[in-house]
């Protein structure tokens, strides 16, 4: 019977899979589309080795599901992890020029080592089998397995956004970049907004044939496909967490801490994509318009240190723990204190119970691809005294759920106004927003994502 193999950087064994929320969506969405389709799943285990990805296949089956990694070389995770992939492509997709390095040498360890998974993963394809490539890392890898003879369907989906073509001719090569990612049979994107810059550059700089309507690409002959398939969460897993001894604890253990205070949450990875120090600045000023209401409000910002070898990562880390400390120093009292900030991780199902004790979600990226916390706040929330949701009108999901609160991450003032909106809306007007995204969430999950892709990517 015919498989689905996806490959992706990074492989996540469902045992290990609780703590998905702070790592990101990705892991616990490719899991639960792997246990559906009986698949492998292949990628870096995340280990450096001196072999690198030619030391062989290490490959372990749990829960239905195989994974098949090779580790990496120290010189093959500077270039292409660090270097490549997160210190050139994620700032510039995440419209951050200013953070963008451009090194010869880094481009040319992205090239090899997508040219070592496509020869590792060569064998493991079978006669129709699907094959599902993820995410910026890999680009070039369908292009990769095709001079290797796969003749499979194969899909690609970027998991990030898709930039303006303005801000992506920058990047040298470009071209050769998006000409390999026309050897893909279907493109998925997180939203009908990158999806338009994608294809603004196709007909602008490659000259090739779009039709908007059904996302068809033609160049030199051969035709993609390029769709918007919103990701969403895995519902059933996640409400399964809520009924867990260990998230009802996680919920009390917060409610009893911050007694008659309101608690406002935010769960990042700590990325500078995720507007942390401006969204401090946002807390900052409401607490400047409203000094008093320190005594009625707690922030919690659970931030995980993430790839913390690039540069602009450390940078990032020093700069917020500069900002709260500026906070906590002028605004608390000997028994208050405004702002929690903790460089940790937590489980689907603690986080699950924070969600659901703090009364504000709050998610404000500069710039997001989509944003599962923003969907798991909301899918947490009790029914009868649900909790409001702020967002950023640049995450992707904002395009989904308009009725959170919708802001600009940029402006203090509105991150502040939209703190005491929600602060003193009405229980009828929480609920008739959560109405709605929760209808949103739990029908547009991460299970019909999947559907919905590996059916068109059949054909
Ligand atoms: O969502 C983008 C993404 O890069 C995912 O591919 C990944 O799971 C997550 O962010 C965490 O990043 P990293 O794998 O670099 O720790």
């Amino acid at each position: 019977m015919a498989k689905l193999v996806v490959i992706s950087n990074r492989v996540a064994v469902p045992k290990a899979r609780g703590a998905a929320g702070a790592q990101g969506g990705l892991a616990g969405a490719l899991n639960s589309a792997l246990r559906k389709h009986s698949g492998v799943w292949f990628g870096w285990s995340g280990q450096e080795s001196e072999e690198g990805a030619g030391g062989g296949i290490d490959t372990q089956t749990h829960d239905g599901v195989t994974t098949a990694t090779v580790d990496l070389s120290k010189r093959d995770i500077d270039e292409y992890y660090n270097g490549y992939a997160n210190a050139t492509l994620w700032p510039l997709f995440h419209y951050r020029l200013d953070l963008t390095e451009y090194e010869r040498e880094t481009g040319k360890g992205y090239e090899r080592v997508n040219e070592a998974f496509a020869e590792a993963v060569t064998p493991l394809i079978e006669e129709d089998d699907l094959v599902w490539v993820h995410d910026y890392h890999l680009i070039p890898l369908g292009e990769r397995l095709r001079s290797r003879g796969i003749t499979n369907r194969i899909g690609f989906f970027l998991h990030i956004p898709w930039p303006p073509t303005r801000l992506f001719v920058s990047l040298p090569y470009h071209e050769r970049l998006v000409r390999t990612m026309l050897q893909y049979d279907l493109i998925g994107f997180q939203t009908q907004e990158w999806l338009d810059s994608f294809l603004h550059y196709c007909t602008k700089e490659l000259g090739a044939e779009v039709d908007e309507a059904t996302g068809s690409v033609t160049l030199d002959g051969r035709t993609v496909t390029a769709r918007a398939y919103p990701i969403g969460i895995d519902w059933d897993h996640f409400q399964a967490q809520g009924d867990t001894g260990e998230s009802r604890q996680a919920e009390q253990r917060l409610l009893s801490s911050t007694r008659r205070r309101t608690a406002m949450i935010g769960v990042d990875r700590l990325d500078y994509s995720k507007g942390l120090p401006e969204r401090i600045d946002g807390i900052g000023r409401f607490f400047d318009q409203h000094p008093e209401r320190v005594r009625d409000l707690v922030y919690i910002q659970v931030a995980p240190p993430s790839r913390e070898d690039v540069e602009s990562y450390q940078q990032i880390r020093t700069l917020l723990e500069q900002k709260t400390g500026q906070i906590n120093g002028a605004r608390s009292e000997v028994d208050v204190v405004p702002i929690r900030y903790v460089n940790r991780g937590y489980t689907h199902a603690q986080l699950y119970g924070f969600f659901r004790a703090a009364k504000i979600g709050l998610v404000t990226p500069l710039r997001d691809g989509m944003n599962l916390v923003a969907k798991e706040y909301v899918a947490a929330q009790d029914p009868d005294d649900p909790g409001v949701l702020i967002l950023s009108r640049f995450a992707g999901a904002a395009q989904q759920l308009e009725d959170a609160v919708l802001v600009n991450p940029h402006s203090p003032d509105d991150v502040a106004h939209a703190i005491g909106r929600a602060l003193d809306m009405t229980l009828d007007e929480r609920r008739a927003r959560y109405d709605k995204m929760v209808r949103t969430v739990h029908d547009e999950n991460v299970q019909n994502w999947t559907e919905d892709f590996v059916t068109d990517l059949t054909g």
